[in-house]
């Protein structure tokens, strides 16, 4: 089931969602979406979230998704469930994709049955300055490699690093890729690197990053993976095809593989 549970147009007044899990399947879900989003500048979203239920056990959880140019909903970039809180708290949303690309904010509430309460979301807000915890990144490069490189992604982001923060790379289809490694460059900027190893076509997307830690998350840009593809005549390369050229049928030797994860390499900076 679906349900937009209440929208104010102006985010000043504050966007609210609140579901009364009584009486529910389990995994119903309602959805509160914000406006699209078309912003310059560095910016934060922060809101206030709130689970109960009467004999103290979750009543369901709550996600966060963020979809960017009309693009597919995919995975959370945050989340909560298995808790109750104690009263409302707080998180933000370091949100780092800027015009003229737009993205759009979607909570969902996810019911369990048999736990009747409340999943709330109130005071919805786009702040004209960054995240006080959320760690904000910058901007990710597009990886261009040949065919059957590994490709090396590096999410940089701005704040202090937890050793509770979770990192992870988000393909544009919600497919989730830990990132094993980071490196502290300083107090207030840190890094981590994830490699997609023996890339093939079929490893042409769009990543981003997320970061997952006490205050909020934090979520970058898309950016692209562009695998190019030798083409070899009698042994000799004769010119590099980009993806298009290599799908048409009438080129030879089109490329199979699988695509790997491999696990996170050391940043370099
Ligand atoms: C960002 O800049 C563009 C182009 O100047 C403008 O159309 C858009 O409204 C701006 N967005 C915000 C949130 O101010
Ligand atoms: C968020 O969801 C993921 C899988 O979708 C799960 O592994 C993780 O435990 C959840 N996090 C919390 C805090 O519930
Ligand atoms: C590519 O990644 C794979 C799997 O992680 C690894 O075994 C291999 O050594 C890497 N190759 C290069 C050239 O780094």
């Amino acid at each position: 089931m679906f349900c937009i549970l209440s929208f104010f147009p102006c985010l000043c007044i504050g966007s609210f969602m609140m579901v009364n899990s009584s009486g529910r399947a389990s995994g119903q879900k309602a959805h509160l979406l914000l406006p699209t989003l078309k912003e310059n500048d560095t910016h934060c979203i922060d809101f206030h979230y709130y689970l109960s239920s009467r004999d103290r056990s979750s009543p369901g959880s709550l996600n966060v998704y963020v979809k960017v140019n009309g693009g597919p909903q995919g995975n959370p970039i945050w989340n909560v469930s298995g808790v109750v809180t104690e009263g409302w708290v707080k998180a933000e949303l370091a949100i780092s994709t800027f015009w003229p690309h737009f993205y759009q904010v979607i909570f969902e509430s996810v019911s369990v049955k048999g736990h009747p309460g409340y999943i709330a979301v109130d005071e919805v807000r786009v702040l004209a300055h960054p995240c006080r915890k959320a760690p904000h990144f910058l901007r990710l490069q597009n990886v261009e490699v040949n065919v059957g490189q590994n490709a090396t992604f590096q999410c940089i982001a701005g704040g202090k690093w937890s050793q509770h923060d979770k990192l992870w790379l988000q393909q544009w289809n919600g497919r989730d890729t830990a990132l094993m490694v980071t490196r502290v460059v300083n107090h207030r900027r840190f890094s981590a690197t994830v490699s997609v190893a023996d890339t093939s076509q079929r490893s042409i997307s769009k990543y981003r990053c997320v970061i997952r830690s006490d205050g909020g998350s934090g979520v970058s840009n898309y950016a692209e993976l562009i695998v190019k593809v030798l083409y070899y005549k009698s042994g000799e390369v004769l010119e590099q095809l980009p993806r298009e050229a290599v799908d048409a049928p009438s080129i030879p030797g089109g490329v199979q593989g699988q695509v790997g994860w491999g696990p996170g390499q050391p940043g370099l900076l």
